[in-house]
């Protein structure tokens, strides 16, 4: 039996005439840009995470990187993060001349280790970016009692964190502001790049706003800051806000698909996920540990059953970044976790049996072949 890890045709199927009227709507409107999706996408998704903007952009890179330069973190700098992460977390803080510190794991969500935050800071510290990971947030309660206490920003890197809570408060209001990706395969896609700022500053959100069309303020063509371009276009903007429609139905079915996997996997010597206390969990990724991780996916491989490692390589091993770590073994549980991570296949689309014949096979995977 094939099990895709994604299955994006799969959500354009389930959603096809609504998609169709809405993309062709936009196209055949002639406003591409900036238009009444754009507006109402951006409003839906600030009042969905109780923020009072949201500013929609290319990508969740832009956000990041946008936020920063807004805030105004720059040379000079220091900004406290993880290198278990997409590249963009780090890569963003690098682009606006700051540099990135890097605090270890943990061990069981592999997000920031708020016990190692306070050793890494230093006068230079400006703002502490946690990366919410897999489809829950950072410890941020204790991320907000350090910065408080030490004057920095908290910059949330929520790519994959949409809906996210922390006893019940939304991601984007546990800092100055909050970076979502909505990139083809997160739990809420476009057909193409796209991503969002969301903040509860006025201020901000207006620096933002201009930096994401080359500073330009409230008038045409005078500049207030040096920008990009960094506008959602409008057509993602509509397909955005038609699967908009059906991300809580989504996120439910990877919940249950997630219990299918606690259920199915409990006593494999496997590690499982952990949801930290307080957070809910949006499954955005199953992911697991084996030290047979490469074995194990191989093995599924030759079943057909798909499998993601996220993420291989820790930031601090790759050439632009390596400058930032004493190198191997520097960052040990990163490093640990690294080696170890499986993400298995877990997406709306997904039946019961698809992931019951998955985990039967990490079962045989690891008695039969033990
Ligand atoms: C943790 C994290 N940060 C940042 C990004 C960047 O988002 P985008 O790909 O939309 O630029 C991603 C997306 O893949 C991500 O997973």
């Amino acid at each position: 039996m094939r099990v895709p890890f994604y299955d994006i045709k799969a959500q354009y199927d389930e959603l096809k005439s609504e998609m169709d009227r809405a993309t062709l709507e936009v196209i055949s409107s002639g406003k591409y840009m900036l238009g009444a999706n754009h507006n109402a996408f951006e409003s839906e998704m600030a009042a969905r995470h109780r923020c009072k903007h949201g500013i929609a952009l290319n990508s969740g890179t832009d956000a990041l990187r946008i936020l920063m330069d807004a805030v105004g973190i720059g040379p000079g700098d220091e900004v406290i993060t993880t290198a278990f992460t997409f590249v963009a977390s780090t890569e963003t803080i690098v682009q606006v001349g700051a540099r990135p510190v890097f605090v270890d794991i943990e061990k069981d969500h592999f997000m920031i280790d708020v016990e190692k935050i306070e050793a890494a800071i230093t006068p230079r510290t400006k703002a502490i970016l946690p990366v919410h990971l897999f489809g829950q947030l950072a410890n941020v309660a204790e991320i907000q009692r350090i910065a408080e206490k030490y004057e920095l920003i908290i910059i949330e890197d929520s790519a994959q964190a949409v809906d996210c809570t922390y006893q019940g408060v939304q991601t984007g209001n546990f800092g100055i502001g909050a970076g979502f990706s909505f990139y083809v395969t997160k739990n809420l896609g476009a057909a193409g790049d796209a991503g969002m700022i969301v903040t509860n500053d006025d201020e901000i959100a207006e620096k933002c706003r201009a930096i994401r069309i080359h500073g330009m303020g409230r008038e045409r063509y005078y500049y207030d800051y040096v920008g990009y371009t960094s506008r959602m276009d409008e057509v993602q903007a509509a397909v955005l806000r038609v699967k908009l429609t059906q991300l809580d139905t989504w996120n439910r079915r990877r919940a249950q698909l997630a219990a299918i996997y606690n259920e199915e996997l409990r006593d494999t010597g496997i590690k499982l996920p952990f949801t930290a206390t307080g957070n809910n969990h949006t499954w955005h990724q199953y992911s697991v540990i084996t030290d047979r991780r490469d074995e194990l996916q191989a093995f599924l491989k030759g079943q057909e059953v798909d499998s993601m490692i996220y993420y291989p390589v820790p930031l601090h091993y790759h050439a632009p970044y390596r400058h930032l770590a004493e190198g191997h073994g520097s960052l040990p549980v990163t490093e640990d976790v690294a080696r170890q991570i499986l993400n298995l296949p877990i997406q709306p689309h997904l039946s019961d049996e698809q992931v019951r014949h998955t985990c039967a096979l990490v079962r045989e995977f690891t008695t039969v072949r033990a």
